[in-house]
């Protein structure tokens, strides 16, 4: 299934998303943490917002889906999330059958989902309030306010912070649970560039240290670019997940990458291929 464009950007079909990090050789049961096996969403009696969707995704992978508005990124996050099931096809985590929410997954939105009406501290420990008894808690808590660069700020409450800010608290908030997997959906698309910039890097350290698979939705093709192992484009109408590319940047990324004629390159071809997924007649090839 491996090919290589005309660019020289080495392609591997979603399904095999895997291979290039060489945690799995065997190939019948491949060692893939999330699997996504033909699957199709729909809202209730109306069309298909998602067709035959397939991925397979290693432990401890970044992968970016980036597609336009309306291409079912949402869903199909959700879908791994557990909030929305599918109307056809099955979604694997370590092998069983995802079929509802659990604190093996956390979502980071676009919107800020801090309670306005809880500090900094109550809102990074409030996944773990029932689950991690109080004295790990209090540990796991500073030590995430201390790496997403709140500490001193634990009893602010969201009003007092910047919007930078309260992001932090949201992925500090997401990774308490120590998740298996992180689902973003378009995490940085409300602050401004500086401070997107800022917290992509930063997010990159943190991620550096941690076990955690990503799954980031997106319409940014640098911000995937910059962050992810594999980039998966998307169509529309209905959506669709096109063949992965591989990204092939050393880590840890140096935040001059952005400016690299490489990085451009592969941006543009990016571009061409999303314009291919949604533009005219015969686009797929
Ligand atoms: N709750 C819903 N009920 C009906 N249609 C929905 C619902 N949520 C999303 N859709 C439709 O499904 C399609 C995909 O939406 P979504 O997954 O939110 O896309 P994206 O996140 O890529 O913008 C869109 O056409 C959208 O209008
Ligand atoms: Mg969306």
């Amino acid at each position: 299934m491996r090919n290589v464009t005309d660019s020289g950007v080495k392609t591997l079909s979603a399904h095999d998303l895997r291979e290039s990090t060489g945690s799995s050789t065997g190939a019948d049961e491949p060692e893939a943490i999330l699997r996504l096996d033909g699957v199709w969403a729909a809202y209730g009696q109306g069309p298909a917002v998602l067709e035959d969707a397939n991925l397979a995704i290693g432990g401890r992978q970044f992968v970016a889906l980036i597609g336009p508005s309306g291409c079912g990124k949402t869903t199909l996050l959700n879908m791994v999330a557990g909030f929305v099931a599918p109307t056809r096809g099955t979604l694997l985590l370590d092998g069983e059958p995802i079929t509802g929410p659990g604190a093996d997954r956390s979502m980071i939105f676009q919107d800020d989902a801090v309670f306005p009406w809880y500090t900094v501290k109550k809102n990074v420990e409030y996944g773990l309030r029932f689950t991690v008894d109080k004295a790990e808690r209090d540990r796991r808590v500073a030590e995430l306010i201390e790496l997403v660069g709140l500490a001193g700020r634990e009893n602010a409450y969201p009003h007092e912070l910047s919007g930078g800010m309260r992001k932090r608290v949201d992925v500090a908030r997401g990774m308490a649970p120590r998740p298996r997997i992180l689902l973003m959906d378009e995490p940085f698309a409300a602050l401004d560039v500086m401070t997107k910039t800022r917290l992509q890097e930063e997010f990159l350290r943190l991620w550096d240290g941690s076990e955690m698979t990503v799954l980031l939705v997106t319409h940014d093709i640098e911000e995937a670019l910059f962050m992810s192992d594999f980039v998966v484009p998307m169509g529309t109408h209905p959506g669709r997940l096109r063949e992965a590319v591989r990204v092939p940047f050393e880590r840890p990324r140096d935040p001059l990458l952005r400016t690299s004629s490489e990085f451009q390159e592969l941006r543009q071809r990016l571009i061409q291929l999303l314009h291919e997924s949604h533009g005219g007649s015969g686009g797929a090839r």
